[in-house]
């Protein structure tokens, strides 16, 4: 979603603020802008991409050393000039970056027009400004002031960067709900919406927390205060990411980049933590709170898209392994529900980005109720992972590609050893039968790599299908979130209509959509119900529907009645989500590039939706 940029320092503002924008793409946008202090604020901003920016711009001036940057994802207002951020207040004399969403802002605005006030956009960041530069006039107080005070007026969401032309040696950030991270270099400063455009630049970054004001001077040390206006002390953190991780490292596309990255990420995300020789799972994050996981009367998953699938995941481990019940809920109707949450509850919330905002809501919401809340996330330092008591980080690195995948299998694989570990201090798995999973689970990285290696003919179903105007993904039990998986990430990238569905429902309804156009994925390895697999599959073929099958290696009975098979190495049935993944991540992105469609930034969609 919007990205923020910014600079004060030495340097030319400029390159590093478009450079950042670039980094900052990946999060899905549809216009974009700057502001340069020199003398006077200019902004320069346009529909479109960062390129058509720097087209936009061209000889324009751009001498300054100070500067904010943004790329926005509508909200308040279509995707046009003048809705682009930075926005001026009224006289000019600022210019706002805006991410997040001002709830009241309909009420200020309606006050300041009666002030006498003219606003040029629909959106809601404009009249954040101009109430900042109205309590500026008629308060007296410097712009940090101002900022505060305005801060005290509103309700919502934000992340914001101010410049002003009066104090021509600072920036003005705050944040709520929206992440910011400010980049401490020597006698510069660098922000940001997360910590990929100030990598390259210095290693120290100060994350915001929420209703913090920082004002921000080249050679002085930051000053943050609550909108309160309590002092803090910024915790200056030293960042773990390297260079490396953010590109594309010879691929044509992130997301291809992070298919072939999962034997990696998924070791990543249990190394140190499986423990073969001691037949133990340790999970620091579970420590604290061993006692209340290993009694916990049901587990609640929240999450949203791709990382709600993998929570799907999660229930069928925890109940199989653990044997505690679990429900999965949409982050986004649990927050708006009034759910029956008590201390005995665990909530597990699951998170790539770690600032989904529904996911962020329904943590404080299970928070009140006194729940406690384990984060999976990947990104460290994020919202979650802070709002969170507990947690285990997944380890998958960066994932740039709008489209999740290697997050996905890392998710699951922390999922498994969550489940395998609470299985193990509540006494639902004997010694044996946790030493076979371990097993499998170490050596699952190598069998990842050889379906990397051995789903190749995935192109040329890629090619026959791309046309197409719907697909059906169809599996039982472990399979059954994985057809969700691979119909979501269908429809995301290559905007094909796409639905999942546990395979037995389909003559509830979706059967009614086979004829000899429908190309019917089905995710056929299950042991304990592939015969019933089986007569879906007929049921089908029956129908003339085209199966595309994915099989356990040496089947034969599914492979004479499927068009297209796709071999996955043989392992455990809780681990197969970790497999049979890998090739429909791979269909979708091989249809998407056949139908030319921008793969890692798909039309509409965000990396991190840090709206609601
Ligand atoms: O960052 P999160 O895991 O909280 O994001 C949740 C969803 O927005 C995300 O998984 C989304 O569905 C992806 N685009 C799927 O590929």
């Amino acid at each position: 979603m919007c990205g923020i940029v910014g600079y004060i320092g030495d340097k030319q503002a400029y390159p590093i603020l478009i450079n950042g924008l670039k980094r900052l793409e990946y999060r899905g946008y549809d216009s974009a802008g700057v502001a340069l202090l020199n003398g006077k604020v200019d902004v320069y901003k346009c529909k479109g991409k960062v390129a058509d920016l720097e087209d936009f711009i061209g000889k324009k001036p751009i001498d300054s050393k100070i500067g904010i940057a943004h790329t926005r994802w509508a909200t308040h207002g279509e995707p046009n000039n003048v809705n682009a951020h930075p926005h001026y207040s009224q006289n000019n004399d600022l210019a706002i970056i805006h991410n997040g969403i001002i709830e009241n802002y309909a009420s200020i605005k309606k006050e300041l027009i009666n002030r006498g006030y003219v606003f040029e956009s629909d959106t809601d960041s404009e009249v954040l400004i101009y109430l900042i530069e109205d309590i500026q006039k008629n308060e007296q107080v410097n712009l940090f002031e101002a900022v505060r005070i305005a801060l005290n007026q509103v309700i919502g969401a934000y992340a914001i960067v101010i410049v002003s032309k009066h104090e021509p040696n600072l920036l003005v950030a705050a944040r709520k709900g929206s992440p910011l991270v400010i980049g401490v270099g020597k006698g510069e400063y660098f922000l940001a919406s997360d910590a990929s455009p100030i990598i390259e630049y210095t290693k120290h970054v100060v994350y915001l927390e929420d209703e913090d004001v920082a004002l921000i001077k080249k050679d002085e040390p930051l000053v943050v205060k609550t909108v309160k206006n309590k002092d803090k002390t910024p915790y200056v953190q030293e960042l773990e990411l390297n260079i490396n991780q953010l590109e594309k490292g010879g691929f044509e596309h992130f997301m291809l980049k992070e298919i072939y990255e999962q034997p990696k990420s998924i070791r990543d995300s249990f190394r140190g933590r499986l423990n073969l020789e001691q037949n133990l799972i340790s999970m620091g994050g579970m420590i604290e709170y061993e006692h209340k996981l290993k009694n916990a009367k049901r587990i609640i998953i929240i999450a949203c898209g791709t990382s709600w699938h993998a929570g799907l995941v999660g229930e069928y481990l925890f109940e199989d392994l653990a044997r505690i019940p679990v429900e999965v809920e949409y982050a986004s109707e649990f927050r708006y529900r009034n759910p029956v949450l008590s201390e005995d509850d665990i909530v597990i919330a699951i998170s790539q980005s770690g600032e989904t905002a529904d996911t962020l809501a329904a943590i404080e919401l299970a928070k009140s109720k006194g729940a406690t809340i384990f984060g999976v996330c990947n990104v460290v330092g994020s919202s979650i992972a802070r709002a969170t008591h507990a947690g285990a980080f997944t380890h998958a690195g960066p994932e740039i590609g709008v489209a999740s995948t290697k997050a996905f299998t890392a998710q699951v694989t922390v999922l498994t050893l969550m489940a395998l570990h609470l299985a193990q201090s509540r006494g639902t798995i004997s010694t044996t039968r946790f030493h076979e999973i371990i097993t499998e689970l170490n050596i699952i990285p190598e069998k990842v790599e050889k379906t990397l290696k051995t789903s190749s003919q995935v192109k040329e179903i890629a090619e026959r299908f791309k046309d197409v105007a719907n697909f059906l993904y169809l599996g039982r039990g472990y399979n059954f979130p994985v057809a969700l998986e691979g119909a979501l990430k269908l429809k995301e990238i290559s905007y094909i209509h796409a639905e999942g569905y546990p395979a037995a429902e389909m003559k509830h309804g979706p059967i009614a959509l086979i004829d000899e156009d429908m190309p019917v994925v089905f995710i056929a390895t299950n042991r304990g119900t592939y015969e019933k697999v089986v007569s879906n599959i007929m049921e089908v073929k029956a129908r003339k529907g085209k199966i595309i099958a994915i099989v356990t290696e040496g089947d034969t009975e599914v492979k004479e009645l499927a068009d297209y098979v796709i071999e996955i190495p043989e392992t455990e049935e809780m681990l197969v989500p970790l497999l049979a993944t890998i090739p429909l991540q791979k269909l979708s992105y091989h249809i998407a590039v056949k139908r030319g469609c921008n793969v890692d930034q798909p039309r509409n969609l965000a990396k991190s939706v840090t709206v609601e």
